[in-house]
């Protein structure tokens, strides 16, 4: 392992504004020695070095972490923590930040996540699996109303059908079980549909130890208003100011039930977990678990943290994170994520962007890239549906939201598309959502 001064060199997994975020707070960190990142994107050459790696493969990352003495490797994305790429680091022994596959089917199997929630009293939507489609079509109407299907496995986040009525939810089975979503459909799940707003939760945690990140709120549907089709997030804020008293210790405690049950059975979940909460009349109640940092969600919880993120993600590693400082800014931060004309269809690459620099010239703003490369000529261009988060912190919620569309306005690409109400549910209060 290289360590000179203290130093680590480390090698950071995944491609969008979730590791670019990662990226820049990383480098601030005295720890961080050379960085290395597999594939990265068109922000991230400039402070990391890129490698061709097949992120997924846990022997190819391992192997490439013992060359180069890596110090530390994070993992940003799902796919290399559910295919094991954690526990063939750490048998490697280089310290990585990541749950082991075993871990990450918190977020690899919703039917797992749900036993584990079940045992660990975590309220929940009620809800039922299956493996065969007939058994699942005649509990959905028997059912006789809305509810929500959900492949169990991981969909790209495309395997969750909110249905309003019987015959959508049926549609959705059907969708699930003739192969729509692979090997993540074999397995179904139905859920009560809950009502209410959502808040996303992150956690840093050693499988003991639970440190709290920032709320946060992410808007999922493409267009105004929570119409259109679902993406992977097209804007997002933190903190969530409609929390009612009580709600964030609710939702924390609901985390460390979940963390300690996986410890009763033989589990140590180290890394982040990302709790995906509905605001119930009842009470929080978890819509989902992930195993990773939430992507837009880090774009604004990550700014607005006080803290060594090396030693952190040692210290979750290691299990020693009950001896690590955290602190929060009062400030707040707001995201906007510009998309290419068609997502989450189908939609161009290849176009040029500018304005960037000029967008980061405004107090405050960070612009996170996501689906950026750099052309031949070494020019920032489009090269995926989810392009650039623009991101910016200040003193009060209506400027950070005001910033960055400031900022938006002095970006230009070709099809660049974007919703304008990210963070007016937040203003409106709790009553209007
Ligand atoms: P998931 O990937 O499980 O978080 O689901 C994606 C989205 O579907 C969530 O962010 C919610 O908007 C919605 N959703 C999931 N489960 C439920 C549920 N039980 N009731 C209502 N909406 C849900
Ligand atoms: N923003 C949703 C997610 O990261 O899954």
């Amino acid at each position: 392992m290289n360590v000179t001064d203290g130093k680590l060199d480390i090698l950071l997994l995944g491609s969008g504004g979730r590791e670019h975020a990662l990226l820049l707070k990383l480098v601030e960190s005295p720890r961080a020695g050379r960085i290395w990142v597999a594939p990265g994107n068109g922000g991230m050459d400039e402070l990391a070095t890129p490698v061709t790696l097949d992120q997924d493969d846990p022997a190819a990352v391992a192997s490439f972490a013992t060359d180069k003495g890596i110090g530390l490797v994070v993992i940003g994305p799902e796919a290399p923590l559910v295919a094991g790429v954690a526990d063939a680091v750490r048998a490697a022994g280089i310290p990585v930040f990541g749950p082991s596959g075993r871990a990450a089917q918190m977020e690899g199997s919703k039917r797992f996540a749900k036993d584990v929630m079940a045992r660990a009293g975590v309220p929940t939507a009620a809800w039922r699996s299956f493996t065969d489609e007939a058994s699942c079509l005649a509990y959905v109407r028997s059912l006789g109303g809305p509810c929500v299907v959900k492949a169990d496995g991981l969909a790209a986040g495309k395997g969750v059908i909110v249905a309003q009525d019987v015959d959508e939810a049926l549609d959705g089975v059907r969708e699930c079980f003739s192969g729509g979503f692979g090997e993540a459909g074999r397995t179904v799940v139905v859920e009560e549909l809950l009502q209410g707003p959502e808040c996303s939760l992150l956690v840093l945690t050693d499988g003991t130890t639970l440190v709290p990140l920032a709320t946060s709120q992410d808007h999922k549907r493409a267009l105004d208003g929570d119409k259109g089709p679902n993406t992977g997030g097209m804007g997002v804020y933190s903190p969530v100011p409609i929390l009612l008293p009580g709600e964030l210790e609710q939702m924390t405690q609901m985390m460390q039930a979940t963390v300690d049950q996986l410890r009763r059975d033989g589990i140590t979940y180290s890394g982040c977990l990302y709790g995906g909460f509905m605001l119930t009349e009842d009470g929080p109640k978890v819509l989902e678990y992930n195993a990773r940092f939430g992507d837009p969600e880090t774009q604004v919880v990550l700014p607005r943290m006080r803290g060594d993120l090396v030693e952190a993600f040692l210290a979750c590693d290691d299990g020693t994170l009950d001896r690590v400082d955290i602190g929060w800014g009062d400030d707040w931060a707001v995201s906007v994520v510009l998309t290419s004309a068609g997502y989450p269809g189908s939609y161009e690459r290849g176009k040029p962007i500018s304005g960037i620099e000029d967008a980061e010239t405004l107090d405050g703003v960070t612009v996170y890239h996501a689906g950026t490369r750099r052309d031949g000529g070494g020019r920032i261009v489009t090269d995926g549906g989810r392009v650039l988060d623009v991101t910016a912190v200040a003193g009060s919620f209506e400027d950070a939201r005001n910033l960055a569309y400031q900022a938006c306005d002095r970006i230009s690409f070709e099809g660049k598309t974007y919703r304008h109400d990210i963070g007016i549910k937040a203003i409106k209060g709790r009553t209007s959502l």
